[in-house]
């Protein structure tokens, strides 16, 4: 999609982080946009934000796992807008420890969310793109933890990671029915995860004494201490990732990263990936059939992802 200008963008978890970043970079380029959240105290702030600016926004109380409430969300979203042409899937939640110490709740709480809600987004509101014909794009919100495990948490990577892998099957299945796909690798960002990320959190899905900020496990290795101001050289405004997605979206980008640092972190993983295939007899007879699998053996999506330059906007 290049031009984005009147377009109508749905973006969950719209209201703080990341997603209210993609939402102001949105309005910044002529989009309408709906923001979508759960948590009340944030949809304030966000409206707080757009009251002065002439962009036109509908804020929308969403839980992203209530199916239900999704479809009523879309429903009203084409009331107020017409049609959607772009969905970020973005809403997230960190939740757990130590993998042992993991219990269902934190299972269900942190795929219900992270997957269940990019799942329910796309079964929501993908039809109704490709039913006006006018084309779309679809974002979703993964983590350089979709791309290489980085010990943050493992149900933090277990999502994190489907969400890419969804993305990048369906870009495969959407590349010539006018609907982009995009994962987005998002690095450190200075948002709220943690907190909201426990606020709110179902009561059915809480696990007892839970506290935050949470206390570290016992015996866990002390960590190290860094100044708000240290961190905030790592961390990344969220606007800037906005700035990323719409560029992103024009470009049509499968990938759209954040940070560079992690450039080493992948190049490890997928070394190792290829240094795990077998030094053995090539099979040509298996080959010979193999060969005509089409994308099932090579998926010319990633070769049509195209170097990304320095940031072009202001
Ligand atoms: P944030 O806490 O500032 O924003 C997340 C928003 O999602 C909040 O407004 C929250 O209320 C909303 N949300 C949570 N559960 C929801 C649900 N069930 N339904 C609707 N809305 C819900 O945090 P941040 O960091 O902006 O998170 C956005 C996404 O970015 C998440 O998917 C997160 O996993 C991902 N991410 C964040 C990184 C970071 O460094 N902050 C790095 C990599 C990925």
């Amino acid at each position: 999609m290049k031009d984005l200008e009147g377009k109508t963008a749905f973006i969950t978890g719209g209201a703080s982080g990341i997603g209210l970043g993609i939402a102001k970079a949105c309005a910044k380029y002529g989009m309408r946009t709906v923001i979508a959240d759960v948590r009340q105290a944030s949809l304030d702030e966000a409206a707080a934000y757009f009251k002065d600016k002439k962009t036109p926004v509908q804020l929308i109380k969403l839980d992203v796992t209530d199916r239900e409430a999704y479809a009523r969300a879309a429903d009203e979203a084409e009331k107020v807008f017409g049609k959607i042409h772009v969905l970020v899937n973005n809403a997230g939640v960190g939740a757990g420890g130590p993998v042992e110490k993991l219990t269902f709740k934190d299972w269900d709480y942190s795929v219900g969310v992270n997957l269940g809600g990019v799942i329910n987004g796309v079964v929501t509101i993908l039809p109704r793109i490709l039913k006006h014909g006018e084309g779309g794009h679809i974002v979703s919100t993964s983590s350089t933890n979709g791309i290489a495990a980085n010990g943050v948490g493992v149900p933090y990577c277990t999502t994190k990671f489907a969400v890419a892998g969804m993305m990048e099957a369906m870009a495969t299945e959407l590349q010539n029915k006018g609907v982009g796909v995009s994962v987005l690798i998002a690095g450190p960002n200075w948002t709220n995860l943690g907190k909201t990320s426990f606020e709110n959190r179902p009561e059915s899905l809480r696990n007892e004494g839970e506290t935050w900020p949470p206390k570290p496990p016992a015996g866990a290795a002390p960590r190290p201490q860094r100044t708000e101001e240290q961190m905030r050289r790592a961390f990344i405004d969220p606007a800037e990732t906005g700035e990323r997605v719409v560029r992103g979206i024009r470009r049509n980008d499968l990938f759209i990263h954040t940070h560079q640092e992690f450039r080493k972190g992948y190049e490890a993983r997928h070394n190792a990936i290829i240094r795990a295939i077998p030094q053995e007899p090539w099979n040509e007879a298996r080959w010979e059939i193999m060969k005509t699998f089409g994308t099932v053996i090579y998926n010319d999506i990633y070769d049509k992802q195209q170097p990304v330059g320095p940031p072009d906007w202001e």
